[in-house]
This record gives C-alpha cells, sequence and structure tokens, in this order.
C-alpha cells in the first residue's frame, strides 16, 4: 500500500477531492460525521442513512456512487459505533471501521481512496496514534504469508494508494508526515518480524538470521559482526554453547550498531532470544504444538525488524543489536539435566532442565553487552510459558530491577507500549525470587522451585545484567497467534521502535 496525507479545508474541500473512493464515518443514532456532512451537499447521505440501508453499529458499511456535488466516484459510509456526549470514539470501534474501510476498498475498482475519519475523537488517543493504527492495520490487511506455498495467495486488490485525511495543515503539517513515515517504517519493520517468525524452522536457521542481519547491514549502513562458534568459545559463551550442542546447525551471534546519536553518546542495547528451534533439548517437549517453537526466535526477529525500522528512519540515536541464535536439540552430544556449565562472566549454572534454555543464552548476551558501557539494555524473549498463563496474548510481561514503582526504564517501556498500541505489564523479580533459583552445586540453578516461573526466569537474568540499567520483555504471549490464525504478529516492534524514539 502507498500511504499520503492530505489535509482538507476550506480552500481545499473534500467534496473537490478527485479519488476512486472517500470514506466517511457514521453512528449509530443515524449521526454524521464532520466528514460525512461536508460530502451531504444534496442531502444524499443522509437519507441513505435515514433509510436505515446502515446500522452504523462498527464494521457495518454502504457504498454509494455519483453522490451529488461529490467528485469522487464513489462515498463509502463506514459504521463507527456509538460516540459518546462529547463525540468521542472507542479505541475498538475505530480500528473496527478502519478495518472495514480497508475491507471493503479491498474489492472495489478504484485504485485510490480517500479515509476521512475523526482521528482526533479517539478517546484517550491522539492524532499520531490514529495514523499509525490506521498504517498498521492496513499493513497487517496486505500481510500474505505465502513464502513458502508453490501457489501465492492473491495479492490484495483495489485500492493500492491511500491517503489518510488530517485536519487542517496549519503548523502541524510536517510533523504529520514525519508521524505517517514512522508509521510506515514500523510497519516495513513489523512485516520483517513476521516473516522470519512465520518461515520454517529448516529455512529460519541461526544462519539465515545472520544472513538477514548482513542484508540489513548493507540496506541500512549498519555496522555487522556475526561471531562463530569458535570465537564464543574464545569468549567463554560456556552458557549460551551449552544450548547449542546437540544441534547440527551452527550457531551465530550476531551484533548490529546503528550509531546514528552523538559520538561518544552511551547506546541502547536490545538483545534477542533467537532459539529457531526450541524442542526443549534432552527434557523435551511434546509432541502437539511443538512446530510453534519455531517462534522462539521472535525476540530475535523483534530485533531484526526494529533494526529496519530505524534504519529506515535514519533515527539519531546509537542503538545496538544482539541476536543469541541457535537450536535446542537433543542428541548424544546434548547438554544433560545436571550438567553444569560456567557463564561468559563465571557464574556457574546447574541446568536442571535443558528446556530452560533461553535465559541461557541470554546470559552470555546480556555479559557481553557489557563492554557497549551501554546507556541501557532492553532484551526481548519467548521465555517462558507461564507469561502466557499470566497475562494472557494481550501484554508483555516487563521486569525491572527495582520492584518499587519508580523505575525510569520501566516507566519509558511502559508509555512507548500505550502510544503505540503494544502494551506491556510489568511482573516482580528480586531476593525471594532468587532464592528460588539456589543450587546445591552450582552459582545457580536454570530453573526455579515451583511457583512464578515467569518471575524467576526474570531474577535469573537479572543476575547477569548488573552493571547497567536493563529491562527484560517476556513476549511469549504477544510474538504470535495459535490456532486458525496461526502467525507471528510482529510484536513488540511498535514498542521498541517508540521507546527509541521517544529517547532520541
Ligand atoms: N520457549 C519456551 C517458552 C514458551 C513456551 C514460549 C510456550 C511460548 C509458548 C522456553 O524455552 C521454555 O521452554 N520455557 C519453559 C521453562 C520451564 C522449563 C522452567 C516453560 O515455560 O515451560
Ligand atoms: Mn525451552
Ligand atoms: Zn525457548
Amino acid at each position: 500500500m502507498d500511504f499520503s496525507i492530505k489535509a482538507f479545508d476550506t480552500k481545499n474541500t473534500l467534496t473537490a477531492a478527485k479519488s476512486g473512493c472517500v470514506a466517511v464515518a457514521v453512528f449509530e443514532n443515524k449521526k454524521l460525521s464532520e466528514a460525512a456532512k461536508a460530502l451531504d451537499l444534496n442531502g444524499d447521505i443522509s437519507a441513505a442513512v435515514k433509510s436505515g440501508d446502515i446500522s452504523g453499529k462498527t464494521g457495518s458499511t454502504l457504498l454509494l456512487r455519483g453522490v451529488a456535488g461529490v467528485t469522487a466516484a464513489r462515498v463509502l459510509l463506514v459504521g463507527m459505533g456509538a460516540d459518546d456526549a462529547v463525540g468521542a470514539i472507542g479505541e475498538k470501534s475505530f480500528t473496527g471501521a478502519v478495518g472495514a474501510a480497508l475491507k471493503t476498498f479491498a474489492t472495489l475498482g478504484a485504485q485510490d481512496g480517500i479515509i476521512a475519519f475523526p482521528l482526533e475523537n479517539v478517546k484517550g488517543r491522539d492524532l499520531n496514534w490514529a495514523i499509525r493504527a490506521m498504517v498498521i492495520a492496513a499493513n497487517e490487511a496486505e500481510f500474505r504469508t505465502d513464502a513458502q506455498k508453490s501457489k501465492k495467495d492473491p495479492a490484495i486488490a483495489g485500492v493500492r494508494k491511500l491517503t489518510i485525511a488530517v485536519p487542517a495543515a496549519g503548523a502541524n503539517g510536517a510533523h504529520l508526515k514525519t508521524v505517517l513515515a514512522q508509521s510506515i517504517a514500523i510497519a516495513n519493520g513489523m512485516n520483517l518480524t513476521k516473516e522470519l517468525g512465520n518461515l520454517s524452522p529448516n529455512v529460519c536457521t541461526p544462519t539465515y538470521l545472520a544472513n538477514t542481519a548482513r542484508k540489513l547491514a548493507e540496506d541500512y549502513n549498519f555496522d555487522v559482526e556475526i561471531l562463530d562458534r569458535k570465537q564464543l568459545e574464545a569468549l567463554k559463551m560456556g552458557s549460551f554453547l551449552s544450548v547449542t550442542r546437540g544441534s547440527e546447525e551452527p550457531p551465530k551471534f550476531i551484533v548490529l550498531k546503528h550509531m546514528g546519536g552523538k559520538k561518544g553518546d552511551a547506546p541502547t542495547v536490545l538483545v534477542g532470544k533467537g532459539i529457531t528451534f526450541d524442542s526443549g533439548g534432552i527434557s523435551i517437549k511434546p509432541g502437539p504444538g511443538m512446530d510453534e517453537m519455531k517462534y522462539d526466535m521472535c525476540g530475535a526477529g523483534s530485533v531484526l525488524g526494529t533494526f529496519r525500522a530505524i534504519g529506515e528512519m535514519n533515527i539519531k540515536l546509537n542503538v545496538i543489536g544482539i541476536v543469541a541464535a541457535c537450536e535446542n536439540m537433543p542428541s548424544g552430544r546434548a547438554t544433560k539435566p545436571g550438567d553444569i556449565v560456567t557463564a561468559m562472566n563465571g557464574t556457574t549454572i546447574e541446568i536442571l532442565n535443558t528446556d530452560a534454555e533461553g535465559r541461557l543464552v541470554l546470559a552470555d548476551a546480556l555479559t557481553y553487552a557489557e563492554r557497549f558501557k551501554p546507556a541501557a539494555v532492553v532484551d526481548i524473549a519467548t521465555l517462558t510459558g507461564a507469561c502466557i498463563v499470566a497475562l494472557g496474548h494481550h501484554n508483555s510481561g516487563l521486569f525491572t530491577r527495582h520492584d518499587d514503582q519508580h523505575n525510569a526504564l520501566a516507566e519509558e517501556l511502559m508509555d512507548a507500549g500505550r502510544q503505540a498500541g503494544d502494551t506491556a505489564w510489568r511482573l516482580p523479580i528480586g531476593e525471594l525470587y532468587n532464592e528460588q533459583l539456589k543450587s546445591n552445586f552450582a552459582d545457580l540453578a536454570n530453573i526455579g522451585s515451583p511457583g512464578g516461573a515467569s518471575c524467576t526466569a526474570a531474577a535469573f537474568l537479572e543476575n547477569f545484567t548488573r552493571n547497567y540499567a536493563w529491562a527484560h520483555l517476556d513476549i511469549a504471549g504477544t510474538a504470535w497467534k495459535s490456532g486458525a490464525a496461526k502467525g507471528a504478529t510482529g510484536r513488540p516492534v511498535p514498542l521498541l521502535t517508540t521507546f527509541l524514539l521517544n529517547r532520541v
């Protein structure tokens, strides 16, 4: 989809806009939005609404042709539910109406369309949010997961050029253009994350992720470094290496650098869990649904997707991405429950369950991050099934060191999530959870005693992050959908990109 924004005012009216179709909102109480009123020169629109041909319920639509006084070939009326006394619209009504408009646009003979919705009237949201929501929804609608199908899914038809009508240009015109460009970059970043997540695990291997990082570096002028097994051994990454032992696929440790900020400014570091397939290892997982463990690289995918977004925006910030990629497989050489390994920072770890592998690869990646003297480190991982139990699929789990209410980094990430519509929710760590990780034979066990598995996993990571400000996002519930709509979601690219943008 090709997006643009345009302000319509008294000189440049919506009625005179040359377009295949203009979509405007109507409400359940037969009320017309401002844009619908503007197009209702001869009463065609109010007549259609009065006739009951459109209910105004969220997502209902009615296509009119040849509306008197309107230049556009078609006017699409889209129901936006009930607005409240002051004309405010619920977020769900808004996004539902956007979805319905896009769906109808895709069936039209028109090539270009205008969406003239009340962007400023969404409850608790601003114009920036509405623009971003529209771009992401349009992008979602045209996303195809046919990379590995011999016959490709039909591409989206109909409207391919979408103009978002915004309030009169004025001073914020340039700002809105920036918001649009950022929204498109986020959408493109999400697409990369989704593509990587959805690829089968025999294709999306650690080597594939490394090649993707190399390609990104070429496209956007990032520095890239790929460390292989020998280099990881030299670095004494015993924790990471213990996970890859059972696999035939070579591990890759990927470092991407976008130094768009001031020289010498401490970088913000993103660290992604990149298990391209998590069988559980010797502590093997049950068969049903095991295919979904191809998504265990979605943390890594979100780092690469976020890099695509910030590369496209050429963000003025120093950002480093680290991806620790390998498979977790059983074999005669695989790590066994009871094995004790030494992490890069010297901590010894008793591996009581080889399926708690994410924290093992992250431990060394988090130690490695120290060398960059980071302003902050955020790791992103499909770390625990328990996080889905705790938060469902709506919020990513957010953990930071201090369990007081005022951790600045936590607030930054929470805000970014709210702004981006890609929310997180705070969960605790601390001394009590650390106690659950005690081992009789090593410094730490890689699983906690029963209870609070997401918290003990995060507490484990915390041991490797004491030299910088750190946050952990558990995205087990948010990174992909199961069932009929099985597929990667592209989250938390909107959260991460917004977080970085806010840091500029
Ligand atoms: N990749 C999984 C976490 C996961 C499970 C994400 C299901 C999404 C859906 C992780 O490596 C894992 O296996 N975690 C274990 C930890 C346990 C052994 C302490 C889990 O959550 O069961
Ligand atoms: Mn696992
Ligand atoms: Zn895993």
